[in-house]
């Protein structure tokens, strides 16, 4: 579905992914695991048109994607950033309008309640500033607008970032049924415990090189992994 061939990028002077290969098949959970600043925001800003590819290739659908963020929307990739990024002063129901903005006005009710199908409690809480959630509902909002746009992938930026554990959890469910609407997920996470229980497959980014990739449960049990990201 997603695949990126000997993708390099970066900022400015500064070169972040050098080399990156990685794929993402249809229905899969697909996780990037790496410490902070081994780039992994980074892939997704280049796969949704935020950060140019200097060198390399990223096909989606068998297809070059398009360079503008707006045409990755439209193909059918929403990202979810780093830190939920909401308006804090704007109700959920305008945070979760500003994913739809490549839809036609008309189909605006059916999309919004789709979402809310996902996340009944975000329909309780739909006039309320979403600054006044709860960490794991903001999440909630944050997945949501990614969602509205009915992509075929969803890309997912750290979502267990700064939330208390039985949140993590619920966050973690939420991945599993969004899969189960069948769309494909490429999930970045420091967590790597929690993304290796979610993931079919991962690959393990340092210093924007992909260092390992298999099955998650395998590299659940690698010695390396155990003992540089789990803590084992
Ligand atoms: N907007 C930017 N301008 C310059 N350098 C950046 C920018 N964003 C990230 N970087 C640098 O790129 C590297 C990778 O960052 P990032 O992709 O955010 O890593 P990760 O998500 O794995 O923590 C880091 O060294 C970071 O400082
Ligand atoms: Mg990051």
């Amino acid at each position: 579905m997603l695949e990126l061939a000997d993708v390099h990028a970066g900022y400015g002077k500064t070169t972040v992914l050098r080399g990156v290969s990685l794929a993402v098949g249809a229905g899969e959970i697909v996780t990037i695991i790496g410490s902070n600043g081994a780039g992994k925001s980074t892939i997704l800003r280049t796969v949704s048109g935020l950060v140019p590819a200097r060198r390399g290739q990223i096909r989606f659908k068998g297809k070059p994607l398009g360079a503008k963020a707006s045409a990755v929307v439209r193909a059918g990739i929403s990202q979810v950033p780093e830190g939920r990024r909401l308006f804090a002063d704007m109700t959920v129901h305008e945070n979760l309008l500003l994913g739809a903005y490549t839809c036609a006005k008309a189909e605006l009710p059916a999309r919004l309640a789709q979402v809310y199908d996902v996340f009944p409690k975000l329909r309780e809480r739909s006039t309320q500033a979403a600054g006044s959630l709860s960490g794991g509902e903001q999440q909630m909002v944050a997945i949501g607008r990614g969602l509205i746009a009915r992509p075929s992938l969803l890309m997912l930026d750290e979502p267990s970032m700064g939330l208390a554990p039985k949140m993590v959890m619920q966050v973690a469910e939420i991945i599993k049924s969004i899969r189960e609407l069948g769309i494909s997920i490429l999930l970045v996470e420091q967590n790597a415990r929690i993304a290796l229980e979610l993931a079919d497959r991962a690959f393990v980014l340092q210093t924007g090189t992909i260092v390992k990739e298999g099955p998650a449960a395998a590299l659940r049990d690698d010695p390396f992994i155990r003992r540089a990201y789990l803590g084992l």
